[in-house]
C-alpha cells in the first residue's frame, strides 16, 4: 500500500507524489487534512484553502483507491495528549521559526501512519526539512514503513507549486520568481566552483531582498543533518530559503550538487 500526506489544495506536485505511490503499490491512498497542530497561533489554519470538491476530481482520474479525509476531532480525539518531538533536524530553519510546526507534523504523520498502515509513504523534497523529520521520526520509531522523497514540481517559469500560491495576487506572483531566481543563482556559482557558504547565501538573497517584505533565512546547511557549514567540502550541501511576498511566506530550496537550477531560463 502506498500512502500520500497531504492538507488538500491539491496541485500538480501533489499529484506526481500520487504517481509515484501508484508505481510503487497497488492500493493507494491519499490523506486530506488540514492539521490544526502544525499551525500556530498567528498563522494561516482558517484561511488555508479547503475545496475537498475539487481535490477528489483532480485525484479522480488517476485512479487512487481511497481518500481519507477526516474531521479534526477524529483525529485530536478529545482526552488526545501525545506529541511527536524529532530532535536536531526539527531544530533550525522553519523549526526555529515557527515553533512546535515539527511536532505538529510529526505527530499528525504517526497517527495517520498508524491508521492507514501503509507500506510506503511519498513527501516532496519541497518540503525538504519535513522529509528529514519524517525519515527520522519513522526511523526511531521503527514505522515498518519506506519513505520516499520526489523532487519538486515547479511552474513551468521555475516557481516552486504550493496550495499557498493561491494568494499570491499577480503581482506578487511575478515578485514570487526571485526565490527561484535567487536559488539558481547560487546555484549557477556553485557549479563555477563557489564553495563559501555565506557567498552562496548571499548570492541567493539578493534578488530576493529586493521583492520579499522579509526574509526568514536563505541558509546552506549539510544536507543530511542541516548541520550549519562554512564552506562546501563534500559533494552536496542545502540551500534552503522561507521568506514572505506580501503577506504569504514561501519556501523553497536546491540541493546545490544534484539540483538543477531552478529557474527555466538559467537551468540549460
Ligand atoms: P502539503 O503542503 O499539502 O504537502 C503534501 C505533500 O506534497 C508533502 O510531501 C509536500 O512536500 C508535497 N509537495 C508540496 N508541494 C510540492 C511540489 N511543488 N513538488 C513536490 N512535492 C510537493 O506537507 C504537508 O502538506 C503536511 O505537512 C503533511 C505532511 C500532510 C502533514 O500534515
Amino acid at each position: 500500500m502506498g500512502f500520500v500526506p497531504t492538507m488538500g489544495a491539491l496541485h500538480a506536485g501533489h499529484l506526481a507524489l500520487v504517481r509515484e505511490a501508484k508505481t510503487r503499490g497497488s492500493f493507494v491512498v491519499v490523506s486530506i487534512f488540514v492539521n490544526p497542530t502544525q499551525f500556530g497561533p498567528n498563522e494561516d489554519l482558517t484561511l488555508y484553502p479547503r475545496d475537498l470538491a475539487s481535490d477528489l476530481a483532480r485525484l479522480e482520474p488517476l485512479g487512487v483507491s481511497a481518500v481519507f479525509a477526516p474531521q479534526p476531532a477524529e483525529i485530536y480525539e478529545a482526552g488526545e495528549d501525545t506529541r511527536v518531538h524529532v530532535g536536531r533536524v526539527a531544530e533550525p530553519l522553519c523549526g526555529s521559526i515557527r515553533r512546535g510546526h515539527f511536532d505538529g507534523v510529526a505527530t499528525v504523520v504517526a497517527k495517520l501512519f498508524n491508521l492507514v498502515g501503509p507500506s510506503v509513504a511519498v513527501f516532496g523534497q519541497k518540503d525538504y526539512q519535513q522529509l528529514l523529520v519524517i525519515r527520522r521520526m519513522a526511523r526511531d520509531l521503527f514505522a515498518p514503513i519506506e519513505i520516499v522523497g520526489l523532487p519538486t514540481v515547479r511552474e513551468p517559469d521555475g516557481l516552486a507549486m504550493s496550495s499557498r500560491n493561491a494568494f499570491l495576487s499577480p503581482d506578487e506572483r511575478s515578485r514570487a520568481l526571485a526565490v527561484a531566481r535567487g536559488l539558481s543563482r547560487a546555484a549557477v556559482a556553485f557549479a563555477s566552483g563557489e564553495r563559501r557558504a555565506r557567498v552562496l547565501e548571499a548570492t541567493a538573497r539578493e534578488p530576493i531582498e529586493r521583492v520579499a517584505s522579509s526574509i526568514d533565512y536563505a541558509d546552506v546547511r549539510d544536507a543530511d543533518t542541516l548541520a550549519a557549514i562554512e564552506d562546501l567540502t563534500g559533494p552536496r550541501a542545502l540551500l534552503a530559503v522561507a521568506c514572505r511576498i506580501g503577506a504569504t511566506r514561501l519556501i523553497d530550496n536546491v540541493v546545490l550538487g544534484v539540483d538543477a537550477p531552478p529557474l527555466a531560463a538559467l537551468a540549460g
